[in-house]
């Protein structure tokens, strides 16, 4: 398959109503989000959805993210509207939170991955939002990246993992926040936190009050136990690389590199600590102090380790509140819970 690669900056740019058709078609086309690029297909045709399983090599039981563009897109989508929903619809959409409550028939299972939920989001990203708008269905989509892999933040990495695989990719730039959206569910009494991201645990409560976070969050799922996210039952975000994550200040983490075999080895670590690391090669992403320029990074970066090959990575920990407990959940992710 030939893949159409179409850079585009406005919302208003002609190509767009020619993915729009397309995806009302049938077919499915990689797009820009704030977070990362998506994987779209119209999320009400169950044979347009399996050709996004079958392009990332996804499992059929984990479900997809539903995209909207208007407010009145999401209650046919779900079975009744809930009020904390709503409230932080007003508070945080347009943006990088996705929010699960019980699906209404018109979802097919083929989306949800057999569940009886829907997960929506509304991105803020204009070229997305016009995409859907030009589709004008919701359109399931996925994180762009062949199933198991980091997510890619750029047209750049779509292209490294779905070139040939996918009719379309939209090149709308770098994505801003650089994780994926965070994943709330409202199915059970007290919402739960599925996945972190930019919208924070604290930012959170400060709209609904009291959530749960889920332990899949930070833990291992121990087998038999089953995942309220199914995605995290999979082994996520890795490079080809070992990843190794270092727990313990700087100090630490410089004496146990001095212990530890480099030979084809990369340092994964804050930009402070570049200068300071001399016998190993070095991956930054970001500063110490920032977690969101962090975010935007960590994908890029251990897409980086697997383009030089290194066999193995040694990564600093980051900091477990506000945005950090996304960019700890993705590394930690990466490293198949390998925590020194
Ligand atoms: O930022 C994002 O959310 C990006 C962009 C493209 O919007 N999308 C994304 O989709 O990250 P994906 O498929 O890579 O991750 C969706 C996550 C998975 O962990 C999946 O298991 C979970 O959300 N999920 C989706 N629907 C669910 C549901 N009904 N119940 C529980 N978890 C659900
Ligand atoms: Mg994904």
């Amino acid at each position: 398959m030939k893949t159409n690669l179409f850079k585009i900056t406005s919302p208003d740019d002609e190509r767009l109503k020619i993915v729009g058709e397309a995806l009302r078609n049938g077919e499915i086309a990689a797009i820009p989000t704030e977070t990362v690029y998506g994987l779209a297909a119209s999320a009400l045709n169950p044979a347009a959805v399996e050709k996004i399983y079958v392009a990332k090599g996804r499992p059929g039981d984990n479900p997809l993210i539903v995209h909207i563009s208007r407010l009145e897109q999401w209650n046919v989508l779900v079975r009744r509207m809930d009020n904390r929903a709503l409230k932080l619809a007003k508070a945080f959409w347009p943006g990088p939170l996705t929010i699960i409550l019980e699906k209404s028939d018109i979802v097919p299972l083929e989306v949800t991955g057999g569940l009886d939920t829907v997960a929506v989001r509304m991105p803020s990203h204009p070229i997305a939002r016009a995409v859907i708008d030009c589709a004008g269905v919701p359109l399931a989509a996925p994180s762009a990246n062949i199933s198991g892999k980091p997510s890619p933040t750029c047209a750049e990495h779509v292209l490294d993992d779905l070139d040939g695989k996918v009719p379309y990719i939209i090149d709308g730039g770098e994505c801003d926040v650089g994780v994926e959206s965070t994943v709330i569910t409202l199915k059970g009494e007290t919402p739960r936190l599925l996945r972190p991201g930019a919208i924070t645990v604290e930012m959170l409560k400060s709209v609904i009050g009291e959530i749960e976070v889920d332990k899949a969050v930070y833990n291992r799922l121990q087998d038999g136990q089953t995942a309220a996210s199914p995605g995290m039952k999979y082994k996520h975000y890795s490079p080809n690389a070992s990843v190794v994550l270092i727990k313990g200040d700087f100090e630490r983490y410089r004496q146990y590199l001095k212990n530890a075999d480099t030979k084809n080895a990369a340092a994964l670590c804050f930009d402070e600590d570049a200068k300071a690391l001399n016998d190993i090669d070095v991956i930054t992403f970001g500063s110490e102090k920032d977690p969101l320029q962090q975010a935007n990074r960590i994908f890029d970066a251990l897409r980086t380790a697997d383009k030089k090959g290194y066999g193995k990575v040694y990564a600093r920990y980051p900091k477990t509140d506000g945005v950090g407990l996304a960019v700890f959940n993705r590394l930690i992710r990466a490293a198949g819970f390998n925590v020194v």
